[in-house]
C-alpha cells in the first residue's frame, strides 16, 4: 500500500521519534527544525537525544528521512504536517503557543495542508486555529510517549487519539490509516475532546503519584509500608499497579507542565480545579520532606557534604527538565550544604543547572566523605553499588535517604546505615 509522504515540524524528542517511526512504517518523512546544527547532525545520522532504539531507527531509515531547516521543503512534499514543537508554560502557567503560531504563519494561506497537532496544547486550540484559518485542515493527534520507552510506546500504542471537526474528517481518515498497522484502539473524536484526553491523562497520572505520595507520608506516621500498600492496592483492576511508586515527586517536561496547564485552563474558563492544586502542592512537599529527613539525622546542614545519586528526572533518559535533583540541589545549597551529584548520563547536561552542586564522575566519588546520600533517580547501577563495603567505608556518616524506595532497606540497616525511605 502506498504510504503517503508526511511532514514533521520540530525535530525534538517527540518530532524525532515520530519521524523515525513513520519512516520505519514506510513513509517518506520531511522533518524540519529551526536549529541548523541539529539538522546537520541528524542528516549525518547523529541523534542528540538519549532514547533507547532511536538512533538505530534514524540510521536504518536514513533514505526515507529528510531533515531540513526550510519549511518550503516540507510543504512541497507533504500535506499532513505533524506539529511537534514545544508548548512550554508561560510565567502564568498558560501554554506558550508562539511556536505553533510561527508554523501557521509559515503556512501562508495554503488550503493544501493540514496541521496534525502532536504537541500538547490547551483545549480549544484547534477550534481557535480553524476559526482563524478555515482553509487549513486540523487534526488533534496527541502523543502518549514516555521518555526511555518512546519508540516502543509509539509502535505499541494502548490507543491512538485522532480528533477532527467538520471539514477535516478526510485528513483524520488519512492520519488514522497511518496508525492502522500498529494495532491499539484508534479513538476517533472531536478536536476539543482529543485535546482534553491528553491533558486529563497526564493530570490523572500525576494525581495518582501525588496520591500514593500522601499515602506514603501518612504511612510513615502510622507505621505502614507504602510498598506493601501499593502492592495490595494495585491488584485491584480498577486501580492497577502502575504509577503507585512513592518517591521524591514527579518531574520531567510533561507532568509539571501539563498539570499547571490544565489547572490554568480551568481557572481561565471560570472553574477552580481544586484537586490539581493539591497535586502540585504534594509534589513540592515531597522535596521539602526529603530535606527534612536529612535534617532529622544531621541537624543543621550547614557545612555538611551531601551526595545526590541521579540527576535525570527518571532513569533511561538524559533529560533533566523539572528534575527533582535540581530542586534538591538548590535547597541543600540554600541550607549551606555542599552537594556532589552523579548521574550515568545526565551529569554533563546538569553542570550549570545544579545550583552550587559539583558533578562527580562516579557514584563513589560523589559519596566520598559524605554525611548523607540521597537516591533521587532509580538507575539500576545504584543498586549494584557495594553499599555495605566500599560505600559505607567512604561515607563520613552512613545515612541514606532512598528517594525512590529503590534500595535494599534490610541489607543497609543490617550494615549499620541509617535508612530513610519514602513511606516505609
Ligand atoms: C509522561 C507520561 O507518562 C506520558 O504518557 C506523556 O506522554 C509524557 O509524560 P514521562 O514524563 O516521560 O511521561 O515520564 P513518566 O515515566 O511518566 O514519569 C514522570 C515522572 O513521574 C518521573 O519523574 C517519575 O519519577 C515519576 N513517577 C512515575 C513517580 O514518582 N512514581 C511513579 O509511580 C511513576
Amino acid at each position: 500500500m502506498e504510504r503517503e509522504p508526511i511532514g514533521v515540524v520540530g525535530a525534538g524528542w517527540v518530532g524525532l521519534v515520530t519521524s523515525a517511526c513513520f519512516a520505519e512504517l514506510g513513509h517518506e518523512v520531511w522533518a524540519r527544525d529551526i536549529v541548523p546544527e541539529k539538522v546537520e547532525s541528524l542528516s549525518r545520522g547523529e541523534v542528540p537525544i538519549h532514547e533507547p532504539g532511536l538512533s538505530e531507527l534514524v540510521r536504518k531509515n536514513a533514505e526515507r528521512l529528510h531533515f531540513t531547516t526550510e519549511m518550503p521543503d516540507v510543504l512541497s512534499h507533504a500535506q499532513l504536517l505533524f506539529v511537534c514543537v514545544d508548548t512550554p508554560p508561560t510565567y502564568s502557567g498558560d501554554a506558550d503557543l508562539s511556536r505553533v503560531e510561527a508554523v501557521m504563519r509559515e503556512l501562508g494561506d495554503s488550503d493544501e495542508h493540514a496541521l496534525v497537532m502532536k504537541s500538547t496544547v490547551p483545549v480549544g486550540t484547534g477550534r481557535s486555529v480553524q476559526r482563524r484559518r478555515d482553509s487549513l485542515g486540523y487534526v488533534s493527534n496527541p502523543e502518549f510517549l514516555q521518555e526511555g520507552s518512546a519508540v516502543a510506546d509509539f509502535m505499541n500504542p494502548d490507543r491512538v487519539v485522532v480528533g477532527a471537526n467538520g471539514g477535516s474528517e478526510e485528513y483524520a481518515d488519512r492520519v488514522a490509516a497511518m496508525y492502522a498497522p500498529l494495532g491499539g484502539e484508534i479513538v476517533r473524536t472531536d478536536v476539543a475532546s482529543a485535546e482534553m484526553i491528553k491533558l486529563a491523562s497526564n493530570a490523572f497520572l500525576a494525581t495518582k503519584i501525588s496520591f500514593i505520595n500522601e499515602i506514603a507520608n501518612v504511612s510513615e506516621e502510622l507505621g505502614a509500608d507504602v510498598s506493601e500498600v501499593a502492592r495490595g492496592m494495585g491488584l485491584d483492576n480498577r486501580i492497577g499497579p502502575k504509577f503507585l511508586q512513592a518517591g521524591v515527586g514527579f518531574g520531567g517536561s510533561c507532568f509539571p507542565k501539563d498539570v499547571l496547564a490544565l489547572k490554568q485552563l480551568a481557572g481561565n474558563s471560570g472553574y477552580h480545579f481544586q484537586l490539581l492544586t493539591a497535586v502540585v502542592e504534594v509534589n513540592e512537599l515531597q522535596k521539602r520532606r526529603t530535606i527534612g529527613k536529612l535534617q532529622k539525622h544531621l541537624g543543621s546542614l550547614a557545612g555538611k557534604e551531601v551526595a545526590l545519586l541521579g540527576v535525570a528526572f527518571k532513569p533511561d533518559t538524559d533529560d533533566i527538565r523539572e528534575a527533582t535533583s535540581l530542586v534538591l540541589a538548590g535547597r541543600l545549597a540554600g541550607e549551606g550544604a555542599s552537594v556532589r551529584a552523579y548521574d550515568p548520563v545526565a551529569g554533563a547536561k546538569a553542570e550549570d543547572m545544579l545550583a552550587g552542586a559539583r558533578i562527580a564522575d562516579s557514584a563513589l566519588e560523589a559519596i566520598d566523605g559524605a554525611d548523607g546520600v540521597v537516591l533521587v533517580t532509580e538507575w539500576p547501577e545504584f543498586r549494584e553499588l557495594d553499599w555495605t563495603g566500599e560505600v559505607k567505608r567512604r561515607m563520613r556518616v552512613p545515612l541514606v535517604v532512598d528517594g525512590r524506595n529503590f534500595l535494599d532497606r534490610e541489607e543497609l540497616v543490617e550494615a549499620g546505615f541509617t535508612y530513610e525511605g519514602i513511606g516505609r
